[in-house]
């Protein structure tokens, strides 16, 4: 008898044997997992663009998707908020979205959207990756009086517009990132397909 009391063939076996069983024991345990997710979140974790409802929206409030796993954030914009961009521009590094990466060429402009009404940019401060803060209100303590609305990255004190736009002398180097997105009718959009782009399937 070898040592160890088992023949290195049938040890082999062995060990593939349990590689085996170990694996179908992982597919028995993720296959239910997946097939328990809904569409929307099987699409999602596969990277398929995201539907988003903005139908009860409040007007300045803010709502939160994912899409391919990052924070996708569409705020309904004021009268009010549009008008800051305007005053803001010259306290800002790139107002006019000169950084090609930073959203898709539609939203190369003022709004940096489709509607101005409706803001839509991935949540991910561009200097080191945090989640900035949603921060509407005008002249908080904290910010200053001349803050007209915005989002603050509490890591660093990156500052943004209402419209994700950098400010001068922050350590983000760029705007918030647009995401593609298009919108399906008034109220719905589709977030991970630019209009005219491929992706009618709807999570
Ligand atoms: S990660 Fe936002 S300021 Fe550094």
């Amino acid at each position: 008898m070898p040592e160890g009391g088992i023949d290195p063939k049938r040890r082999r076996f062995l060990a593939a044997a349990t590689a085996v069983v170990g694996g179908a024991g992982a597919v028995a345990v993720a296959w239910p997992f997946l097939a328990s997710l809904r569409p929307s979140a099987r699409a999602q974790a596969a990277g398929a663009p995201v539907e988003a409802s903005v139908a009860k929206m409040e007007p300045g409030q803010m709502i939160r998707e994912e899409w391919r796993g990052r924070p996708v954030w569409i705020v309904r914009r004021t009268e009010r908020m549009l008008d800051s961009l305007d005053k803001i521009e010259p306290r800002l590094r790139d107002p006019h979205s000169k950084v090609e990466s930073q959203q898709p060429e539609f939203a190369q402009n003022q709004y940096r959207s489709l509607k101005p009404e409706y803001l839509v940019l991935i949540g991910i401060c561009t200097h080191l990756g945090c989640s900035p803060t949603y921060r509407p209100e005008v002249s908080p303590p904290d910010l200053g009086e001349d803050w007209l609305g915005g989002f603050f990255c509490p890591c660093h004190g990156s500052r943004f517009d209402l419209a994700g736009r950098v400010f001068k002398n922050v350590p983000a180097p760029t705007n918030l990132e647009v995401p593609p997105y298009r919108f399906l009718n008034g109220t719905r959009i589709l977030i991970g397909a630019a209009p005219g782009e491929a992706g009618e399937e709807v999570a």
